[in-house]
C-alpha cells in the first residue's frame, strides 16, 4: 500500500508538469469509465529474448486509474525453460497466482536463506517487500503468472542488469573484486546484456 488516497480516485495525468510523489489527477470532468479498465494483459508477452520471459506491467504508467490506490499487477509469460531473472521491488511486496504451467518460485531473505516451491495452476505465492526473487518455468509447455503489488509503481531492480548493464557501467574493478574473478569473466557476462 502506498499512501492513502484523500478522494475516491485520482486518475493519473501522466503528462502533468507538476513533480509530486505520484501523479497529479486528471480533471474530474475528463475522467471516463475507460480509465478504470485495462486490457494490457489480454495478449501474451514476447518471450523471444535471452531469458525466455516477458513482463507486461499494469502499473500506474500503463494503467493511470490505479494512481494513489496503492495497487498494481503484472502479467508474466514464460517460454519453456524461461526465467524471470532475480530482481527486487523496492516499494512493494508481491503476490502472484499461476495461471498456466509449472513454475519454480524462489526468494532469498536478507539472511541469505532461500525459500522456493514449484507451483501449478491456481497456486499462489508471496514475496516480502524488497527481497530478491525469481520465477522459472520448469514445465514442458509455456507458463503464465499474474502478480500483484501493494504499490502503484513497485519499481524493479533486475540484479543482473544493475550490476552488468548499468549506464554508465560500474567500474570493472568493482565487479572483479566483488566476484573475485578476472576481467574476462566480467566482460563475458556483460556481453550477454547488450540488447
Ligand atoms: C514477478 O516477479 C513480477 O515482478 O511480476
Ligand atoms: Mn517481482
Amino acid at each position: 500500500s502506498d499512501s492513502d488516497p484523500l478522494q475516491d480516485f485520482c486518475v493519473a495525468e501522466l503528462n502533468g508538469t507538476l513533480s509530486i510523489n505520484g501523479f497529479p489527477c486528471k480533471p474530474i470532468s475528463k475522467v471516463r469509465s475507460s480509465d478504470f479498465f485495462f486490457d494490457g494483459f489480454t495478449k501474451e508477452g514476447n518471450t523471444s529474448n535471452g531469458v525466455g520471459s516477458a513482463v507486461t506491467s499494469g502499473n500506474v504508467l500503463a494503467f493511470p486509474g490505479v494512481n494513489t490506490l496503492g495497487i498494481s499487477m503484472n502479467r508474466v509469460d514464460f517460454a519453456p525453460g524461461g526465467v524471470n531473472p532475480p530482481h527486487i521491488h523496492p516499494r512493494a511486496s508481491e503476490t502472484g497466482v499461476i495461471i498456466r504451467g509449472e513454475v519454480l518460485v524462489g526468494f532469498i531473505t536478507t539472511g541469505n536463506v532461500y525459500h522456493s516451491k514449484v507451483l501449478k495452476f491456481g497456486e499462489m505465492f508471496v514475496i516480502p517487500r524488497g527481497l530478491a526473487h525469481f520465477q522459472m518455468n520448469v514445465g514442458k509447455g509455456k507458463a503464465m503468472v499474474i502478480t500483484a503489488f501493494n504499490s502503484q509503481l513497485p519499481g524493479t531492480t533486475i540484479l543482473s542488469l544493475a550490476l552488468f548493464a548499468s549506464n554508465p557501467p560500474l567500474p570493472i574493478k568493482v565487479l572483479t573484486k566483488t566476484f573475485q574473478v578476472e576481467e574476462k569473466v566480467i566482460n563475458d557476462i556483460k556481453s550477454k546484456f547488450i540488447f
